[in-house]
């Protein structure tokens, strides 16, 4: 790695860093190495309180660990009522701003309060612990207050991103078997109401559940359904400010978020309480280096898990000020986000290369129009960040001051993973850099060997980590096929990675049927599967395209049924379906009409071929499976001609 292109922490930084050297960066993951229980051990009585401690820390039953059996816990205690006997009582949990201007400050009296309140509410409902609710709400505290009312009384939550369709939602609510579901009458998205109640009355048409709690955010009328349909103001009437948080176990289910796996069906990813609490809250210090007086911004929307452990449990539990912005970046213009830095002295930024790159198009001006002197520490998570927008990023947004760390994670690992620990590790634009403590990350071939420093291979992580998912909620056995028998002993990621001279990760890309959109993973056969539902399809096939702003763009190559004509009214029709059926965010950005689909001798159809097609816009490797050869040609053809 060329030498200019390393950015060693400035002194000041380290000297006030959490972790202040690569000398203890090493003895921290040298201990995690050789002394896992003490090292775990001693980081849990550190970072949470308990209830009961655990008596095992560790258990292994592959493909399924446990982290301090035995132990009894309660995550929104950690997260609210330990804050409540020191200072951070009256600090602010939640700063927040909504679309349209309001703005609130809660602190963590006022959050606590707010949580006891929505939690007797549930309770009132009937629901206890072990139950499950599904959260389908705007970015507004009250959905971070549902998600903590949940946890307070054992309720396992799934939270719906509020782009996701009535379809999507359907789905995951009937996964869930959720009785109960939170919404709002609709939040604001670029000046527009985003019509979430409505959307839950879609996917509850053939669908039963008890209840349907609905906050009141845009104030506009929505039908309420008697008997199903309740306001939270109205049930939150006659409630108690006080209710206790139940002592939970280590691996009671705090949540399952769904995301994209290979095939069209979405896994409701698993995440147990302790380890996932102990994760988020120590990546809060190690990786975002939190100290009492930041004010933390993680742009993220609380649907993603990125939402859940950066905006709602990590810093919570750590007693972070956060700020929570309602709307989209470019609302009003394309200083929204700037203006909110600069007003509300957000000291660490944490948000996705491909919103980097869509405020970097616009220009330094807007920025540049705005005080971002409170600016400490800037991060970066979701896909890979090319070095154009990780330098912009350092100059224009950090003024050089501010170090990048480059956060690789997933839904299914809960917290950060590989990271630069700011304070200690010298930084490479482009590179997440290291793993952190107790994280036995790996890049090997398909038979479990490491591969060569500076080859490619498969990022796969050799040993259990406390925030690991748990499983596969109602699937098992996809949990142990997907993650846990690719390659021996080891936790398979998807992600394909090479390790430099000096040991860094570069993270490459997927290597399943995932694309990366914009930082939100979609699985190319859940867009497949969404399009054939329609009556014009015969077949589909969908791939990851490149994109300078998205990173990838989903294109779809369609044949269509007898009879149907390929027209222009018909790709707009198929993108809109795309967006009923999963979401907006799903939609094609290219729709390419073509008369078959080049497949193997055994029908499967051959999606490199495509990638190739839509990437280098031409055919090369090996086609000799090839049922019929002139489908590639005349694919290939057709993009030559536009
Ligand atoms: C990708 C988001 C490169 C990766 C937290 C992973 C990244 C998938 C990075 C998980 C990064 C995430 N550099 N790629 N810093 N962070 N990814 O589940 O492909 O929505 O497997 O979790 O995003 O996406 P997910």
């Amino acid at each position: 790695m060329a030498e200019q292109n390393l950015y060693p922490p400035s002194r000041e930084f380290a000297s006030r860093a959490h972790i202040q050297s690569l000398d203890e960066h090493r003895r921290l993951c040298d201990k995690a190495r050789q002394q896992p229980e003490e090292f775990w051990q001693e980081l849990a009585e550190r970072e949470l309180h308990w209830f009961e401690r655990w008596t095992k820390v560790f258990e292994w039953n592959p493909p399924f660990a446990q982290w301090f059996t035995g132990g009894k816990l309660n995550a929104s205690y950690n997260c609210l009522d330990r804050h409540l006997s020191g200072p951070r009582k009256d600090k602010p949990a939640i700063v927040w701003e909504g679309e349209p201007g309001e703005e609130r400050i809660i602190s963590y009296a006022e959050l606590h309060r707010m949580v006891c309140r929505f939690a007797n509410v549930l309770k009132g409902r009937g629901l206890k612990a072990g139950d499950r609710a599904v959260i389908y709400m705007p970015m507004v505290p009250e959905a971070a207050a549902a998600m903590l009312a949940c946890a307070r009384l054992g309720v396992t939550h799934s939270v719906v991103f509020g782009g996701f369709s009535a379809e999507a939602l359907k789905a995951r609510i009937e996964d869930m078997g959720a009785k109960t579901v939170i919404t709002a009458d609709g939040g604001w998205r670029r000046g527009k109401i985003v019509e979430l109640k409505a959307a839950v009355d879609e996917a509850l048409t053939e669908l039963e559940v008890r209840d349907v709690i609905v906050l009141r955010r845009t104030g506009h009328p929505v039908p309420m359904q008697a008997g199903r349909d309740y306001w939270w103001h109205e049930l939150e009437q006659s409630v108690d400010d006080g209710c206790p948080a139940e002592p939970l176990d280590s691996e009671h289910p705090l949540f399952v978020l769904y995301t994209s796996g290979t095939t069209g069906k979405p896994k409701g990813i698993v995440h147990a309480t302790a380890g996932y609490l102990l994760q988020t809250t120590l990546t809060m210090k190690w990786v975002f280096d939190l100290r009492d007086e930041d004010v933390f911004w993680c742009t993220a929307d609380i649907g993603w898990v990125t939402g859940h452990s950066y905006v709602v449990y990590g810093p919570l539990s750590a007693g972070a000020t956060v700020v929570m912005y309602e709307g989209a970046p470019d609302f009003p213009q394309f200083d929204r986000w700037w203006s909110i830095v600069e007003r509300r002295r957000v000291s660490i930024f944490y948000t996705s290369p491909t919103a980097i790159r869509a405020l970097l198009k616009q220009g330094d001006r807007w920025p540049e129009a705005h005080d971002l002197s409170s600016l400490r520490l800037l991060g970066s998570v979701g896909e890979p960040i090319n070095p154009a927008a990780w330098e912009w990023y350092y100059r224009v947004i950090g003024k050089g001051r501010c170090p990048i760390v480059d956060t690789w994670w997933q839904t299914e690992t809960g917290a950060i993973l590989i990271s630069a620990m700011p304070g200690a590790v010298p930084l490479k634009p482009g590179s997440a850099t290291l793993p952190l403590p107790g994280v036995e990350a790996e890049v090997v071939d398909l038979n479990g060997n490491p591969v060569p420093r500076g080859e490619k291979g498969f990022l796969v992580i050799r040993r259990p980590w406390p925030s690991m998912l748990r499983t596969i909620l109602n699937d098992p056995r996809r949990y142990e096929e997907q993650y846990w028998s690719r390659v021996r002993d080891s936790y398979f990621t998807g992600d394909a990675a090479r390790q430099d001279e000096d040991g860094y990760f570069w993270i490459l890309g997927r290597v399943d049927d995932v694309i990366n959109v914009s930082g939100h993973r979609l699985s190319t056969m859940e867009v497949e599967s969404a399009l054939v539902r329609h009556p014009a399809v015969a077949e589909a096939a969908v791939v990851g395209k490149p994109d300078e702003i998205t990173g990838q763009a989903v294109c779809a190559f369609v044949t269509l049924k007898a009879g149907r004509a390929d027209h222009d009214g018909l790709a707009a029709e198929l993108r809109q379906w795309v967006a009923h059926e999963i979401g907006s965010f799903a939609k094609p950005a290219e729709i390419r009409f073509t008369e078959a689909l080049p497949k193997t001798r055994s029908g499967k159809i051959m999606r490199r071929l495509l990638r190739e097609i839509v990437t280098s816009h031409a055919v090369t490797g090996d086609v000799t499976t090839l049922e019929d050869l002139s489908v590639v040609n005349r694919l290939a053809a057709q993009h030559d001609e536009e």
